[in-house]
Formats: C-alpha cells, sequence, structure tokens
C-alpha cells in the first residue's frame, strides 16, 4: 500500500461552529495507481488532498505513505491545484524549480530538470515568461511540471481540468494519463467531472455527502485510451452519476429537515 488512511474524521471547530468534514474515511492507494475521488460539493474533497499533502491534519485517525505516519508535507508528495497557484514574480522556469530550490538543490541540476519538464508538458520556448503572460491552459502545465520536478511518487490533483476550457483539459488529460503510463507514479485526483475520472482512474472512490464517508469504490476494468461512448464507459458513469445523484437527494432533504426544525422552533417562540 502506499498512501493508506484509516478512520481519518476531520472536524473544523470554527466556534460557534463545529464542522465535521469527513467522518472514518478508510482507503488505500497502490503504488502506481491512479485513484479519482468523487464526491458532493462542500463534501470534504479538498480537505482529504491537503491532509495528504501534509498541509492540515486530521482531528482523529491516520495517514500513511509507505507505513510511515504523515504529518506534514512529504518530499515525495505533489499536488496540482485548481487555481494554478504559481508564484507571479517567478518566470515559469523558476516557478518549476521552485520545489528543489527549497530542497537546496544545485542551480545547474535545477535548471536542467525544469527544462526537460517544460519541453515534455509543451512549453519549450516559454521558460522565461511570466505566470500573467500565460493562458490557463499553459498555467496549468507549469502547475503539472512543477509538481513533477521534485521526483514526486505520489501527485495529488485537486480539479486540475475544471479551471481551463474543454479543448486544453482534453490535451492535457491525455498528458496526464501518458506522463502516468510512463512514469508508473501514484495519482489521486479529485474531480466533479465523471467522465475524467473514467477516462484516468483505475478506481473511483465515491464519498457521500458531508460529512463524508466512503460510499463506493469503483473499479474501471477497461482498456487505455478509453472512449466515453464506449457502453462499458457508459454504464460506469450511469451507475457512479446514480449513487450521487442519491447522496445529493439525501443531503437536500436533510437540509429540508433542519430548515423545518428551525421553522417549527421559531413557530413555538411565536406562541409563548
Ligand atoms: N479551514 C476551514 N475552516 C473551517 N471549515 C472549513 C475549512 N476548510 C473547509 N471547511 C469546511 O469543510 C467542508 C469541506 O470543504 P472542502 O473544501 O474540503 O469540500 P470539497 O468537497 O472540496 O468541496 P468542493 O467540491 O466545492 O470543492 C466545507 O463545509 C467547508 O466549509
Ligand atoms: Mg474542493
Amino acid at each position: 500500500m502506499h498512501v493508506e488512511l484509516s478512520n481519518v474524521t476531520k472536524v473544523y471547530e470554527d466556534p460557534p461552529e463545529t464542522v465535521t468534514a469527513l467522518k472514518d474515511i478508510s482507503f488505500h492507494v497502490n503504488e502506481g495507481e491512479f485513484l479519482a475521488i468523487v464526491g458532493p460539493s462542500g463534501c470534504g474533497k479538498s480537505t482529504l488532498l491537503r491532509m495528504i499533502a501534509g498541509l492540515d491534519h486530521p482531528s482523529s485517525g491516520q495517514i500513511r505513505f509507505r507505513g510511515d505516519l504523515l504529518t506534514a508535507p512529504h518530499s515525495k508528495i505533489s499536488m496540482v491545484f485548481q487555481s494554478f497557484a504559481l508564484l507571479p514574480w517567478r518566470t515559469v522556469l523558476r516557478n518549476v524549480e521552485f520545489g528543489l530550490e527549497v530542497q537546496g538543490k544545485p542551480r545547474e541540476e535545477r535548471e536542467g530538470v525544469a527544462r526537460n519538464l517544460l519541453e515534455m508538458v509543451g512549453l519549450r520556448g516559454y521558460e522565461n515568461l511570466y505566470p500573467k503572460q500565460l493562458s490557463g491552459g499553459m498555467k496549468q502545465r507549469v502547475g503539472i511540471a512543477r509538481a513533477l520536478a521534485i521526483d514526486p511518487e505520489v501527485v495529488l490533483m485537486d480539479e486540475a481540468f475544471s479551471a481551463i476550457d474543454e479543448f486544453t483539459a482534453e490535451a492535457l488529460r491525455a498528458e496526464v494519463s501518458d506522463i502516468h503510463k510512463e512514469t508508473r507514479k501514484t495519482f489521486l485526483l479529485v474531480t466533479h467531472n465523471l467522465p475524467e475520472a473514467i477516462e484516468l482512474a483505475d478506481r473511483i472512490l465515491v464519498l457521500s455527502a458531508r460529512p463524508a464517508r466512503v460510499k463506493s469504490i469503483v473499479g474501471v476494468d477497461l482498456e487505455r485510451p478509453r472512449a466515453s461512448t464506449d457502453s462499458e464507459f457508459i454504464t460506469i458513469h450511469k451507475d457512479i452519476f446514480a449513487l450521487l445523484q442519491a447522496e445529493l437527494e439525501n443531503s437536500i432533504m436533510r437540509h429540508r429537515l433542519s430548515e423545518l426544525k428551525e421553522f417549527r422552533r421559531l413557530k413555538d417562540m411565536e406562541e409563548r
């Protein structure tokens, strides 16, 4: 097991509010596996990735990497963000070098690695531009190159393709799929896009509405590259869609119920 979560619960105490984002989450990712994570909006997917990245901590339960407890950012785990999160004052090249710089790698080595990766993601010739001079798709290519620069074993992606136009996103997905195939790194991708999850993942983790629990883990046993018109692809899409729709209805019902309670309470007060 490469990454393993055991009974992970996350509670945000923001007095007077207490929000339980994740409840008793247990699952694992094997080395070289591509796991997609889907679930209703606000259920705790980003929180989950941030904890694996070591940027946040579970309230209870454990996260292990190669069997060791993860409590801080790890040099073999990196993240690609939906908002790109590039450093605006650094050139493309220096953005990609950033992680290696933090690790204290010499300039020549950093630059060599960064140039190779930029070439791989199709950004040769853009090394000296600044983020504001790039399109969204190009920024995310930089985001991906930066995540790979430290030669991670695990790449976390939080809705990495959702802030770019669909054509570019499609091309980037194909690139990420190739990178996965060539490097056999472990990928965890949070997404709202079910076809994207089915196109890329070996397994899809379906989370319930908040507080998120593991609702189902769906294996995607289809040859790659995968066509969304394939009948098995469509079946998996329909199955996961049904699971999510049930969750959505559950959460709406719970919401209505709480509204109803609030309504009764007000009415009681009025009558007193
Ligand atoms: N730092 C924080 N402090 C307090 N509450 C937080 C914090 N971060 C997240 N939350 C709450 O935890 C819950 C889960 O948030 P999270 O961003 O992980 O959800 P998500 O599944 O990624 O949502 P989306 O699909 O919309 O991106 C939400 O109710 C959110 O308001
Ligand atoms: Mg999120």
